[in-house]
C-alpha cells in the first residue's frame, strides 16, 4: 500500500481512468421465457423494457466474469497490475462463502499484498464501492483502485416464478480509479433502510452443511418500484444541492438498469430527455452490482460518454440500499 502526503487534500480527486466489461455469451430472450413461464414478450417489454439477458455458462462463475471485466479495464487504462493498490468487488454472488471474490480475483491477477474485499450492497454495491474507493484516495491511503461489479444473479432466480425470472441477467463491469488533481468523483451519497428486507431478498443461509431457507429471489415488485422512484429522485436532488451543480449541467444519467419505467420516472424528475440517459437493460436485464459499470462501459465504448462530461450515477437495490454519485469523467 502506498502512502502520500499532499498539502492540499481538496485538490485530490479519484478519477475514473478506464472502464471494462464482460457479458456471458448465452442469451435468454423473452421468447425463451415465454416457453418457461406464463408470460409474453409484450408484457415484459411494456412493463420492464427488457428484451434479453445474458446467462453464464455452467463452467463460468461470477469471479470468472469479474476477472474478464477487470482485464478489460486494466488494458484500457494502460497500467500494469502492480500499480493497483486496492481491489473492491461488489457482488451478492461470490464463488465461495469465503474467501471473497476480491481475494480470488487478486490471485487470478497475480497481485500480492494489497487489500482486497467484497461489498454486499446488492444493486447499489458498485456505488458503495465507488464511495469507499473515493475515500481511500482522498485520505491518501491508495493511489490506484480496481472496482468490479460482478453478479451471477441467475444462480438465485427461480425460473418458475414469472414475477422475477424475466428481470435478471448475469454480467460484470469494472473501472480503474486513479488519483488526479483534476475533478473526478465530485460527490457521493449512500443510504440504507434495513426494513426493506421483506420486500426484496434471497433468504437462504448454509447451516450444518444444509441450505436453510428459500435460496431464490423474492420481490414485491410494486412496493420496490415506488420506493426506488422516490429514493432515486431524493438522492439526485440532494447530490445536486450539496454540490451546487444544476440539473441542466448533467451530461448523462447512468442509472441502475432495473426497469425502464423507473429510469424514465427518474429522468422525468430531473427534466432530462431520454437521449441524455444511458439505457442498456434491453440487452442485459437487471445485473445487480454489474448494472451501472456495464452501462458506463457501454457508453464509453460507443463514444457517448466523453472526457469532461458530468455523469450522475445512481442505483437502488435490496436492503434497501440506494445512492448516487456525481462524476466528472
Ligand atoms: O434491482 C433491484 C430493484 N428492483 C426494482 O427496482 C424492480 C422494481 N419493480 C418492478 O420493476 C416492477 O414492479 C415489476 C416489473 C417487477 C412488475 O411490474 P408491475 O407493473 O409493478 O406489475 P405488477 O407486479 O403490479 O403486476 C401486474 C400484473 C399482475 O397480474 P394481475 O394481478 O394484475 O392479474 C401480475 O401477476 O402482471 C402480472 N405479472 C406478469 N404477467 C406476465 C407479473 N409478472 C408477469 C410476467 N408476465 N412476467
Amino acid at each position: 500500500m502506498k502512502f502520500y502526503q499532499k498539502k492540499d487534500q481538496n485538490m485530490t480527486y479519484a478519477k475514473i481512468i478506464s472502464t471494462g466489461s464482460y457479458l456471458p455469451s448465452k442469451i435468454l430472450s423473452n421468447h425463451d421465457l415465454e416457453k418457461m413461464v406464463d408470460t409474453s414478450e409484450e408484457w415484459i417489454i411494456t412493463r420492464t423494457g427488457i428484451k434479453e439477458r445474458r446467462i453464464l455458462a455452467d463452467n463460468e462463475s461470477s469471479c470468472d466474469m469479474a476477472y474478464n471485466a477487470a482485464i478489460d479495464a486494466i488494458k484500457n487504462a494502460n497500467i500494469s497490475t502492480s500499480e493497483i493498490d486496492v481491489i473492491i468487488v461488489a457482488t451478492v454472488s461470490a464463488d465461495m462463502i469465503f474467501p471473497s471474490n476480491a481475494c480470488l480475483l487478486q490471485n487470478r491477477l497475480g497481485i500480492k499484498n494489497i487489500p482486497a474485499f467484497d461489498i454486499n450492497a446488492a444493486c447499489s454495491g458498485f456505488l458503495y464501492a465507488l464511495e469507499m474507493a473515493n475515500a481511500y484516495i482522498k485520505s491518501n491511503i491508495a493511489d490506484t483502485i480496481l472496482i468490479v461489479g460482478a453478479d451471477a444473479v441467475s444462480h438465485y432466480v427461480n425460473y418458475k416464478d414469472r414475477d422475477t425470472c424475466v428481470l435478471f441477467g448475469d454480467g460484470a463491469g469494472a473501472v480503474i480509479l486513479k488519483r488526479d488533481n483534476a475533478p473526478g468523483i465530485i460527490i457521493t451519497e449512500m443510504h440504507a433502510d434495513g426494513s426493506g428486507v421483506e420486500f426484496l431478498h434471497a433468504k437462504a443461509k448454509i447451516k450444518n452443511g444444509e441450505i436453510v431457507g428459500d435460496p431464490y429471489i423474492h420481490m414485491e415488485g410494486r412496493a420496490v418500484f415506488k420506493t426506488a422512484v422516490k429514493s432515486l429522485s431524493d438522492v439526485a436532488n440532494s447530490l445536486l444541492t450539496k454540490s451546487s451543480y444544476t440539473k441542466e449541467q448533467i451530461t448523462w444519467l447512468i442509472p441502475h438498469q432495473a426497469n425502464i419505467r423507473i429510469i424514465e420516472a427518474t429522468a422525468n424528475h430531473l427534466n432530462l430527455p431520454m437521449d441524455k440517459v444511458i439505457v442498456t437493460l434491453d440487452k442485459h436485464g437487471n445485473t445487480s452490482a454489474a448494472s451501472i459499470p456495464l452501462a458506463l462501459d457501454y457508453a464509453v465504448k460507443v463514444g457517448k460518454v466523453k472526457t469532461g462530461d458530468l455523469l450522475l450515477l445512481e442505483g437502488f437495490g435490496a436492503g434497501f440500499t440506494w445512492g448516487g454519485c456525481l462524476v466528472k469523467y
